[in-house]
Formats: C-alpha cells, structure tokens, sequence
C-alpha cells in the first residue's frame, strides 16, 4: 500500500526546497526540511538548520545530532523510528538566530508538517524551538492530543557539560511519559468512541511493558 503520509511530505520538501517566501531561501545551500519515519510517535524540533546541515540537507547532522543520537539510543530509539525537523528550513547567515519575521515565512510548512505527522509526542529542542509551540503570553499550540514535552537543546548541554545529565534524565522521563501520552492522543482522537476504558488501559499496560523491553536493550 502506497504511504500517503510520506508521499505527502516528500511533496512538502519539494515546496521548501522552492520557497523564497524569506530571504534565507536565496543565502543557504539547500533546505532542510527534516527527515524521520513519517509515522513515528515521537517529533524531535530543532530551531534551524546550521552549517552541517546546510550542507547535507538533512537536520542534526553535527556535533549535537550526534549527541541527540546517544539520546535517543539511551531509550531504545535510533532516529529512523523519530522524526526530526526544524522550525526554520533554512539555514540563517552565520548561525545566528533566525528572526521573527523568517519563523513566520516558514510557520506555515511547520503546521503542514504536524498535521500531517500527527506525533503523541512533540519535543521541542531548546528555547527557540519551544516558543513555536508556546509564544509568550499565549496558549500552547499543538495538534489535538499530543504533548508538548520540551527538552534542552542538545547543543547547550555541548556548551555546557553540566546539562548533560540533565538532558540524559529527561529523556529518561520522556520515555516514561510516552504510554500516557499515547492513551491520550488516542483518547483525544476519538479512539475511546471504539475502545472501551478498559481496552485502552490495557493498550496503555502492553505499551508500557514494550517501553520497557526496548529500555532493557
Ligand atoms: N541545531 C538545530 O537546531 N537544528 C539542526 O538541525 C542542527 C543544529
């Protein structure tokens, strides 16, 4: 059966790859409009692609993609299974953090992306990926029952070795979270119209005891 969710994206990237919509279209090498499996339950947002992934055209490609790799190791995941993305599909000159004005060209391929990948869990990486999800002052903005689960950016816990543990632990929680996180995006789906509670705890039991065989690895 043909995967309409991935043939839905690919066509996404290819509008990426064209728009112009900000001038950071015509400064960076290619775009990079994230990459993963296309039904992972887990959505990883970076802020923006930097020179490695301008480069490759893929996101987390450097130092701190490789560090999300040991991350996502430690909790049985490898980064086919996820999917990773960010809120800027073009790299901004000299790293430097992309501007009010570029998140808003780009906001638009941000909400296709989530509608289509409709994750359990979304985790932002970091501040700036976070403030996509949860402008100052304003409600949090995710698809209808996923949750929000923000989480350092790996490259501050580069930058600052101290984090790392930090980051380590919540990834750990994250982990732990995903079962809840499942029964209610389930619940928020309309699953609970076809499952009885009973049958949802029951997922949610199966859920938790697959979490743990995949942390036992
Ligand atoms: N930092 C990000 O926020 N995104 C990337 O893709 C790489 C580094």
């Amino acid at each position: 059966m043909p995967d309409e969710r991935a043939a839905a994206l690919a066509a996404l990237a290819v509008e990426i790859e064209a728009c112009r919509a900000c001038p950071l279209g015509s400064q960076r090498t290619q775009s990079v409009p994230g990459e993963g499996s296309p039904h992972a339950e887990l959505l990883l947002v970076g802020e923006a692609p930097g020179a490695h992934e301008d480069a490759a055209g893929r996101p987390f490609v450097g130092a701190a993609g490789k560090l999300l790799d040991l991350l996502l190791n430690l909790i049985g995941l490898q980064r086919p299974q996820v999917y990773v993305l960010n809120v800027v599909k073009c790299r901004p000159p000299e790293n430097r953090d992309p501007e009010p004005t570029e998140i808003a060209a780009c906001s638009g391929f941000l909400e296709r992306q989530l509608a289509l990948l409709q994750p359990v869990i979304i985790a932002p990486l970091g501040r700036h990926a976070l403030r996509a999800f949860a402008p100052e002052g304003e409600t949090r903005q995710t698809p209808v029952g996923t949750t929000l689960f923000p989480l350092y950016h790996p490259a501050a816990a580069l930058h600052n070795g101290a984090l790392r543990p930090t980051l380590e632990r919540d990834m750990g929680a994250l982990s732990r979270a995903l079962p809840a996180a499942r029964s209610a995006w389930r619940v928020a789906r309309g699953g609970a119209g076809e499952a009885s509670l009973s049958e949802i705890e029951a997922a949610a039991e199966r859920d938790q005891l697959r979490l743990f065989e995949s942390e036992a690895q």
